[in-house]
């Protein structure tokens, strides 16, 4: 027995309320209720520079994305700037030959990162800020994001507090070379305390840290292997924090402002909104979201594709992670989401 479609007719409901919909009636009212809005200045565009490039290699899985040589990051960094950027995060690709046990590369002055941050600032001085990666794994030839060593139980792990000293020596290198900004990712306990304190006794109490508090071991950093040309087999999950806690967040980001951290950060940003939401609600400084890899690729693929509106799509996920409490967004999108805010 095929049911009677109900008659729009017999419908006469109380008093609807006619509140939601008469704010969403034209264009102009919709912006005149908009509780978030995306500026250029919001966004922080992370770059890579790699060594032995006499051209510019676009990443495989990041399609738009590059390794830079020094002449194709200064420009894709004025690109950046003229479209309202004011922030770019520098990741180094050295040669496969300069990678050792303790990632000696990330604090020689003449590793490939702090050429690349040399270059930066001498281009732009304090029209953009330079912040540099500060983490092993680029440069450490078993891909970790620190030194290793056995534990009493015959294991390899990642020595926590022997990695500490190899951050603040890359910290003040990056400081050297002109940074404005470290930012370390490594997840080392305590990392934070002791970069800080390098950097001040180094001379660089302006020098400025954007801690990843809560990041999490995540499969949406696939596309970055492959982009800084990663050595590591295996995973991180002995230091970088399991996809299932939240509360450990809370702990990572209270340690990290008591040690210093001027920024916190939680990455990736859209699988991870609650964590930012909360981090948000409480954090008494900025705080930042790393869109990262997967999350751009992910985008790019269907974009590509007809699936869904690329460009929408951009935008929506980054007024998203705004929304949920971010300050800076660091996205592989900067450039082109800031033109189309402009
Ligand atoms: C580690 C680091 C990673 C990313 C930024 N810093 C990779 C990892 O932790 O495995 C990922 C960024 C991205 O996926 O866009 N130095």
């Amino acid at each position: 027995m095929p049911a009677t479609p109900p008659d729009p007719q017999n419908y006469h409901p109380q008093e609807p309320s006619r509140r939601p919909r008469r704010l969403r009636s034209t264009p102009a009212m919709r912006e005149l209720v908009a509780e978030t809005a995306l500026r250029p200045a919001d966004l922080i565009l992370p770059m890579f520079i790699a060594d032995g490039i006499t051209e510019p290699r676009e990443i495989n899985s990041m399609p738009g994305v590059y390794q830079h040589t020094t002449d194709s990051l200064l420009r894709a960094a004025h690109e950046a700037l003229d479209a309202g950027v004011r922030c770019v995060d520098l990741f180094g690709v050295p040669l496969p030959e300069d990678k050792d046990a303790t990632g000696s590369a990330a604090w020689n002055p003449e590793g490939v990162l702090n050429r690349g941050v040399q270059a930066l600032r001498a281009e732009f001085g304090d029209d953009l800020l330079v912040m540099a990666d500060t983490c092993l794994d680029e440069f450490t030839d078993h891909g970790h994001c620190g030194v290793l060593r056995t534990d009493r139980h015959g294991a390899t792990i990642v020595d926590n507090d022997a990695t500490l000293p190899c951050y603040q020596a890359m910290a003040v290198a990056q400081a050297q070379a002109g940074a404005h900004i470290v930012s370390p990712s490594g997840m080392m306990d305590g990392q934070i305390a002791a970069i800080r304190e390098a950097l001040d006794e180094g001379g660089y109490q302006d020098v400025a840290i954007m801690a990843y508090s809560a990041k999490y071991a995540s499969a949406f950093f696939g596309p970055f292997r492959e982009a800084v040309g990663s050595s590591l087999n295996g995973d991180r999950r002995a230091y970088q924090q399991d996809p299932a806690n939240a509360r450990e967040s809370l702990l990572e980001v209270e340690l990290d402002i008591a040690e210093g951290a001027d920024f916190v950060m939680v990455k990736p940003a859209l699988p991870y909104l609650d964590i930012l939401h909360r981090v948000a609600q409480t954090s008494p400084v900025p705080v930042a979201a790393y869109q990262v890899s997967g999350e751009y690729a992910m985008i790019q693929a269907a974009g590509q594709r007809g699936w869904v509106d690329g460009q929408q799509v951009m935008m929506e996920s980054l007024l998203s992670i705004k929304r949920a409490g971010a300050n800076q967004i660091l996205t592989y999108f900067a450039t082109e989401a800031a033109r189309l805010l402009r």
